[in-house]
């Protein structure tokens, strides 16, 4: 009698277990079995080392040791040392059971100056690291550029905003190739090249913090005018050309691919008026299209034409055929969404900077259901964006690079925000895919909690908490660890995970999304 109880008892939690599992969960069997996933680090958010055995400064060492442009304090000179402790990185990397590792190589630690010499200690520490993921059955995805020009090039000739940057940059990206491409297959060129040009050249308030002085009061140096749109013009130009040396000399024996990052934000018209449905087109095109149309079609938009006139360079015949079609696959970086109003009073000014060419107002997209601090979760936008970017330039190949939810880095390491939040998006990964996307990779940002470029060590996207006081530099797993864990290596997930996220309507459709704009 009592065994009967206790099997219809267990019976009926059973039952209410799948049928969570039902509507809620998630699994790895929805993805394709050669879908990667994977984390995401860079060089200098987490290799410390800076001034070890050869590497000289970067761009980012000057941004950091000159007060991170007053918002945060600290630097990457020590950050999670993973100069040292790769091998237990590693290891932690392959309990998880990850696909694929997402790191940069610090072109300052493989040739300090930038050119010329190769500094031995800089190609073993990336040859350990490679192989060290290979031997572990990890994938090695290699950004050559995050946001970490070395700084001798930038004090030689102004680093991206001369066109001596494509040679440097291809002799760089060749020793990378001719060095790892045995064992690396997946390259990205530049990381965000389209945040680095207007955050490191318009705003200024990134590295290298080139800007007109006359809009930003803090830069000494730059022109907000018309160097984002050189430096990005010498990105796609540089991209090309490493592409094209790849193409001709390594890819017929290496069998590897090269593609280009950028940041995306979901963008969605405030209201259903035509101008801020023009609006929201035309902030999609100065944020992403300024890279895709030329990837895809050989040149800028029309109306980044339209708007930047003689301010943005054009492409020789030569340059627009070497640009069009120079990407295997594009890497993007998914964080948040905002909704777009047109705004149409800037009209009569002349040296207008890169934001201004937009003239949209872009107010970020809240929900109900985060803290300060941590990011509104949107999966739906992240759909849209898959969904338009197949629509505008066609279906190749796209690995989400970064996705992840900020928190402050002193928080709990119960982090169900986080987990939350990578639920959500794999999922809505997952809607994608079903509906013809195609995604093949997924990335979380970040591994471990590392020198983050817009909050230092106060903010968190880690999977793994680091006390930097602590000299020991302990990893820890928080509870998003645990999470994707098990969602990699198909076991049960804590239930209430499944039922948490089973609170919220998951998927809103893009109408309701509007009428909470009103
Ligand atoms: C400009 O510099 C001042 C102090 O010199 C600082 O308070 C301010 O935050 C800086 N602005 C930006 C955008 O970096
Ligand atoms: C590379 O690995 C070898 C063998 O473990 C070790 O002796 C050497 O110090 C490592 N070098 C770097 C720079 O990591
Ligand atoms: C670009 O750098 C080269 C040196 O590599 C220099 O001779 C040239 O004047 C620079 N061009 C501009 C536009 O600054
Ligand atoms: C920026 O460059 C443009 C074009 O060369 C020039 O007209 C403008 O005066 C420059 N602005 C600044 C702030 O140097
Ligand atoms: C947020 O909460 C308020 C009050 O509970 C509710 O009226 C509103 O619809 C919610 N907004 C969203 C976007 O869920
Ligand atoms: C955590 O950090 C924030 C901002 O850095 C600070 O305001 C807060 O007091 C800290 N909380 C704890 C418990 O240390
Ligand atoms: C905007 O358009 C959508 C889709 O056509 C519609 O469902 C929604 O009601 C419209 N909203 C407004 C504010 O007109």
């Amino acid at each position: 009698m009592v065994l009967i109880q206790l099997l219809a008892a267990t019976l009926v939690l059973l039952i209410i277990l799948l049928h969570f599992g039902n509507a809620y969960s998630l699994s790895r069997d929805e993805f394709p079995s050669d879908f990667v996933f994977g984390a995401s680090t860079s060089a200098y958010q987490v290799e410390g080392a800076a001034n070890k055995d050869g590497r000289k400064p970067s761009i980012w060492d000057t941004f950091s040791h000159s007060g991170n442009g007053h918002m945060y304090k600290g630097n990457g000179d020590i950050a999670c040392d993973q100069y040292h402790k790769y091998k237990e990185d590693v290891q932690l990397m392959a309990n998880m059971g990850l696909d694929a590792y997402r790191f940069s190589i610090s072109w300052s630690r493989l040739i300090p100056d930038g050119k010329g010499p190769i500094n031995p200690k800089g190609l073993e520490y990336y040859n350990n690291l490679t192989n060290e993921l290979i031997s572990h059955g990890i994938q090695p995805h290699v950004t050559l550029h995050h946001w970490d020009l070395p700084q001798k090039l930038e004090d030689e000739y102004g680093g991206w905003v001369n066109r001596s940057i494509v040679k440097d940059f291809t002799a760089y990206a060749e020793v990378c190739f001719r060095e790892f491409g045995d064992r690396v297959k997946y390259w990205t060129t530049v990381n965000e090249g389209n945040v680095y040009a207007s955050f490191g050249y318009d705003l200024g308030m990134l590295p290298p913090q080139r800007c007109s002085p006359s809009f930003q009061a803090n830069c000494s140096r730059g022109n907000s005018s018309t160097e984002p749109y050189l430096v990005a013009h010498h990105m796609l130009l540089a991209h090309a050309s490493a592409a094209r040396l790849y193409r001709k000399k390594y890819k017929g024996t290496q069998h590897g691919f090269i593609g280009f990052n950028l940041l995306t934000f979901g963008f969605v018209p405030l209201t259903n008026t035509s101008e801020d449905i023009i609006a929201t087109q035309r902030v999609q095109d100065f944020m992403i299209g300024w890279f895709l149309n030329p990837f895809t079609f050989g040149d800028y938009p029309d109306i980044m034409k339209k708007n930047a006139g003689s301010r943005i360079p054009s492409f020789t015949k030569k340059e627009s055929n070497l640009v069009k079609g120079s990407i295997d696959f594009l890497g993007i970086n998914f964080y948040f969404s905002f909704y777009v109003k047109n705004s149409p009073a800037i009209q009569q000014i002349k040296d207008r900077d890169y934001m201004e060419d937009i003239e949209v107002e872009t107010i970020q997209l809240t929900t109900n259901d985060t803290s300060p601090f941590e990011v509104p979760i949107t999966p739906w936008m992240l759909q849209c964006v898959l969904d338009s970017v197949k629509k505008d330039y066609g279906n190749f190949p796209i690995y989400i690079h970064e996705n992840g939810q900020q928190t402050l880095s002193n928080s709990s390491l119960d982090d169900w925000s986080r987990v939350k939040y990578l639920h959500e998006y794999i999922g809505a990964m997952a809607n994608a895919l079903r509906s013809g996307s195609n995604v093949k990779g997924y990335f979380v940002w970040c591994f471990l909690d590392g020198f983050e470029l817009l909050g230092g060590y106060e903010m968190s996207y880690g999977l793994y908490y680091i006390n930097v006081k602590d000299p020991s530099l302990k990893r820890q797993p928080k509870l998003s660890a645990k999470w994707y864990t098990n969602f990699l290596k198909r076991k049960p997930m804590d239930p209430k995970v499944t039922i948490e996220i089973g609170k919220n309507q998951l998927f809103p459709s893009h109408a309701s999304l509007l009428d909470n704009a009103k």
